[in-house]
This record gives structure tokens, C-alpha cells and sequence, in this order.
């Protein structure tokens, strides 16, 4: 008897010039953090040699892509999105050679590479920080970023009250008593958009990266670069009450900002094929995040819709409706997202009570708390969280993955308060308060040995005894391993992708969504926890096994009618 996946014939060859060009539209995406992955070395940091010894992996895994967070010089002050060097690998993680090897085994083995840029912002050790700071008042140099005089008699006030996005001010200030914005923490000033030679310096980091070979870029915060800082500033309180909806906001969103990807857009078509480039942009609405996706600018935009829904059907309908209609205004396709480096993994969001009210905010308050290993439903956030990853790989559009989660990780909350990195446990940030290292620390490759066979000594985030349980390496035999699920649902989504279409089929059950995509293939979600009757037709997979032929609750299966 042939096996379902070998009866099944690809809809995408995927090699003509067009195909080609459009890799990116309904690829499942693998998002790497480097310094967590995998550490050849034994200095307990994953580097870019880890990647590609574990290329095999990610091949039997059957992603279409990888996207690394950064890997380039920094001191960490934000695991890296406080980049010293644009066009350089961080020493502790590799260098160019190692990259362009880890590229070349990627892409001989069918894998993209899409790499993280990061724009707002560079490190406090960047040369043209250092060299703003050595410079004086008014200088060239300064222009670069955003430098102002204080308030106050003697300028010893910031120029404004405003908040850092991890906590403290958004202004430090420097030995000759001028201040500079940051966004972010003080180790990352904010860059000066209207500064030609910025410009210029990034057209030449995205050809840099280009030229090596890499297919795509992940915009880190696309809509912050460009603002409008008037002689007086608004307060913090005014601030927030301005329209961020409008364009006009002097921080966020504003209109100008398109200006920029449309110059973006210039170099990644001078390639063939074009250079990918998703944004990063948490705006208003969707029609916002549209503009972020337009051919002309980035050409796709992370929507973060589901990963901050509840575990509920008449949710999950009304967000994947609103955002098929946004990108037919588009042209461009859908994201799905659950987890990534700055949430609480969706298997510990989805353990959590209430079971219906499972958003990334109650995933952070139990983080806070310490994580109490009680009330957590292990299982059942893993049950669920198969449930909504096997929905959401049935939809059109890209899928974003975030390492961990093939192997069921939970988010690790008891990390003690010395050995934890995130700035904003240390600056604490009014959104959080333990920070996001629980889902960065490094995977458990293997059932024991030193760091769980991360690395041949310890590991830069201490990993909880529980991680034996997840080792990939014993969930790779292990057919019934969640592993194991995420390869069967890769590897028949590939071959099921047809056309870029869904049509919701009425189910009558407010639980249950079931949709039908081009050629028979049928997704079917039961939200409650009653076992629910399946369409006729060949079952190719469930979340779960079937109970007499039925779906039972919270599980998902793709039917062939
Ligand atoms: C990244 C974060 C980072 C921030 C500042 C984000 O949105 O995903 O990890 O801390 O940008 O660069």
C-alpha cells in the first residue's frame, strides 16, 4: 500500500522564474536565535558552525526557509538587536566564512536564508556612535542619530518625559551634557532618518547581505525609523493620545517611513530573484499594516493577530477573514505567527486558565509569577497548541515557526534572576517584568549530557531538568512525538499548497471552523472539547488520534474530499 504522501504529487515545481520570485508567499519560515540553537564550540553561545551541522535536521523538519535573529557584533545589551556592525558576525558566534558555508549547506539542501536587519536603531559601540560622541555639538557626526540640548537651567533634564520601550527614559545623556534618544535601551540610540549617509549605509548593508547569497530580510520594528522631532516636544502624556492611525504620529507609523522601503525595494529587484522582506510592525490596524506590505516597499508584514488571540473559533475567524481581505488589497500574502523570541511559547499560553482567555499578556503574568509548574496544564497547552499550528499550516498564506516549538517546548519561567539577560527584566518594562528569556533558552538536542547536548559544556541560559523530556533526538523515532507531527504536517502542507485561496464551510457549531482550500484538502478545527464528526473523505493528519472516527476536542485534522 503507497503511503498518502507518496500518492499525493506536488502542486509547485517550483523552478520557473516566477515560481522563483515568489518562494516566499506560502513558505513555512523557521525562525532561528542563533546563540540558542546550537553551540559547536563548547563556549556555551550557539553559533552559525551549530546551524549548519544541524542543516540535516532542518531538512527532515521540511521548512522552506530559515530566519535568523541577529547574529552580527554586538555586546548583548539586547541579544543582539543592538548590532556594533552591520556587515560582520559576531566573533562569539562566527565569521563570514562560516556564514557563507552555513548558506551554502541551507541552500544546497532547498532551505532559504532570510537574515534580521535592524534599522531603528544600531549599538551604543557602533563606529559612528562612538565617533558621534567624540564629536562635537552640531557636528556631522551627531546628525546621524538623534542628539538634543536638555531642558532645565543648565540642560541637566531630558528633552522630553518620554518612557524607553523596556523601562527608564527614552533619553541619556552624554559626558558634554547633550542627550540622545533611544527607543530602546541606552545602548541602542535611535538612528536619524532624514540623514542622508543613513541612508546610504543601509542600501549598502542590504546589497552586502544580498551579494552573499541571503534571499530575504526581516525588518526589525519597520515602522519606528522615521520621526518627527519639532523644537518642543510633545509630553508623554500627549503623546499618547495622538493618533498613532493617521500617519502623523511623530514616532510611529508616520508615512514618510515608506519613502524608505521604496528605496529598499530599488536594490532587493536589482536580484534575481528579488530579495523578500517582511516587516516587523506592530501598527493600529490592518490597514496600516498594508501599507508595509505593499509591492512597492517590503512586499510582506508580520501580522501578529493570531499570536495575541484567545484559543477560540469565532476569534480565529473573524482575524484570518480581516486579513485575507487586507492582502487581496495588497497583492501579497498572509502571516501566521504563534510564537517568536519576544512571547511566551504558545504551549504554555494555551496551558494556562482561563483555558478560552489565553492571550500573550496572561503568558507574561504567569512568567512574573514565577511559573508555577501547577498551574500549568502541560498537556493540554501542548494539545491545543498542535491544534491551532496544524490549523494555521492549512491556511494560505506564510508560516512562521519559532524554534522550540517541533519539540512541544514549554516557556522556562523559573530562570533565576542572575543569570537573566533580557533588558527588560532589568530596566523593568511596564508591559513585562521577567523578560523574554524563558522562550531563548538553548534546546535540548539530547536526553542528558552537558546541556542537554546544546553544546559539549553549559549552556548561556540555564535549561530546567524538564528538557530531557523534549529531546529532539528521542522524539526523532518516535512517531507519536510532537517532532514528529511537525514533520508530517510540513511535509504534506508542501504538497498540498495549491493556489492561494480558502472558502469558510458553515459548520453549525460555534466550536468548530472548518475551511476548504484548492484540491480537495480540508481543514477542520474543533475548538470545544466534544468529539465532533469529520467531513467523508481521507484523513491525512490529526493533532490528535481520532476517537472512533470522530474529532475529539481541541484538535485539528486535514481531510482529502
Ligand atoms: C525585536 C525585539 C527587540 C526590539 C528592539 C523587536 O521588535 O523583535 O527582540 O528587542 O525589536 O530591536
Amino acid at each position: 500500500m503507497p503511503t498518502v504522501a507518496a500518492e499525493l504529487q506536488p502542486h509547485h515545481q517550483g523552478d520557473s522564474p516566477a515560481d522563483e520570485a515568489n518562494w516566499w508567499r506560502q513558505a513555512a519560515v523557521y525562525q532561528i536565535y542563533p546563540r540558542s540553537f546550537a553551540d559547536s564550540n563548547g563556549d556555551g553561545i550557539g553559533d552559525l558552525p551549530g546551524i549548519t551541522a544541524k542543516v540535516p535536521y532542518l531538512k527532515e523538519l521540511g521548512v522552506d526557509a530559515v530566519w535568523l535573529s541577529p547574529f552580527y557584533p554586538s555586546a548583548l545589551a539586547d541579544g543582539g538587536y543592538d548590532v556594533d556592525d552591520y556587515r560582520a558576525v559576531d566573533p562569539k558566534i562566527g565569521t563570514l566564512q562560516d556564514f557563507d558555508g552555513m548558506v551554502a549547506a541551507l541552500h544546497a539542501v532547498g532551505i532559504r536564508v532570510i537574515v534580521d536587519i535592524v534599522p531603528n536603531h544600531s549599538s551604543n559601540r557602533h563606529a559612528w556612535f562612538r565617533e558621534a560622541l567624540a564629536a562635537p555639538k552640531g557636528s556631522r557626526a551627531r546628525d546621524r542619530y538623534h542628539f538634543r540640548d536638555g531642558k532645565g537651567m543648565n540642560g541637566e533634564l531630558p528633552p522630553s518625559d518620554w518612557v524607553a520601550a523596556f523601562g527608564g527614559p527614552a533619553w541619556s545623556r552624554t559626558p558634554d551634557g547633550q542627550w540622545y534618544l533611544h527607543t530602546f535601551t541606552p545602548e541602542q540610540p535611535d538612528w536619524n532618518w532624514d540623514n542622508p549617509e543613513v541612508r546610504q549605509d543601509f542600501l549598502a548593508t542590504l546589497g552586502f547581505w544580498s551579494d552573499r547569497g541571503v534571499d530575504g530580510f526581516r525588518v526589525d520594528v519597520a515602522n519606528l525609523l522615521v520621526k518627527d522631532l519639532a523644537e518642543d516636544l510633545p509630553s508623554r502624556a500627549e503623546l499618547e493620545l495622538m493618533d498613532r492611525d493617521s500617519g502623523t504620529h511623530p514616532l510611529a507609523d508616520r508615512d514618510e517611513v515608506h519613502e524608505i522601503y521604496a528605496e529598499w525595494r530599488k536594490v532587493f529587484n536589482e536580484y534575481q530573484p528579488p530579495r523578500f522582506a517582511v516587516a516587523e510592525a506592530w501598527v493600529e490596524s490592518p490597514v496600516r499594516r498594508a501599507k508595509y506590505a505593499s509591492p512597492e516597499g517590503l512586499g510582506q508584514a508580520f501580522s501578529f493577530d493570531l499570536l495575541v488571540a484567545d484559543f477560540d473559533a469565532g476569534q480565529f475567524r473573524r482575524i484570518i477573514s480581516a486579513n485575507l481581505e487586507q492582502v487581496r488589497l495588497t497583492g501579497s500574502t498572509s502571516t501566521w505567527v504563534f510564537s517568536n523570541h519576544d512571547v511566551a511559547r504558545h504551549a504554555t499560553r494555551y496551558g494556562l486558565e482561563p483555558l478560552k482567555g489565553r492571550k500573550v499578556k496572561q503568558g507574561t503574568e504567569w512568567v512574573k509569577a514565577g511559573g508555577p509548574r501547577e498551574t500549568l496544564d502541560i498537556d493540554g497547552g501542548i494539545r491545543r497548541a498542535k491544534a491551532a499550528t496544524q490549523f494555521m499550516l492549512g491556511l494560505p498564506g506564510s508560516a512562521y515557526l519559532y524554534q522550540g516549538e517541533e519539540l512541544g517546548l514549554h516557556e522556562v519561567a523559573d530562570i533565576p534572576a542572575d543569570a537573566r539577560q533580557d533588558p527588560s527584566f532589568f530596566r523593568g518594562a511596564e508591559w513585562d517584568g521577567l523578560g523574554r528569556d524563558g522562550c531563548r533558552v538553548p534546546l535540548p538536542w539530547e536526553p542528558d549530557g552537558p546541556s542537554f547536548g546544546f553544546g559539549a559544556n553549559g549552556a548561556h541560559l540555564p535549561q530546567p531538568a524538564w528538557f530531557a523530556d523534549y529531546a529532539a533526538s528521542s522524539q526523532d523515532s518516535d512517531a507519536g512525538s510532537t517532532l514528529a507531527f511537525y514533520r508530517k504536517a510540513l511535509a504534506l502542507r508542501r504538497l498540498l499548497q495549491a493556489g492561494e485561496s480558502m472558502v469558510w464551510i458553515e459548520t453549525g457549531n460555534a466550536d468548530v471552523l472548518h475551511f476548504a482550500r484548492p484540491g480537495g484538502w480540508h481543514v477542520l478545527t474543533n475548538f470545544g472539547t466534544e468529539p465532533v464528526d469529520l467531513p467523508r473523505g481521507e484523513v491525512l493528519l490529526s493533532s490528535v488520534p481520532l476517537n472512533n472516527g470522530r474529532l475529539p476536542g481541541e484538535a485539528t485534522a486535514w481531510i482529502r474530499v
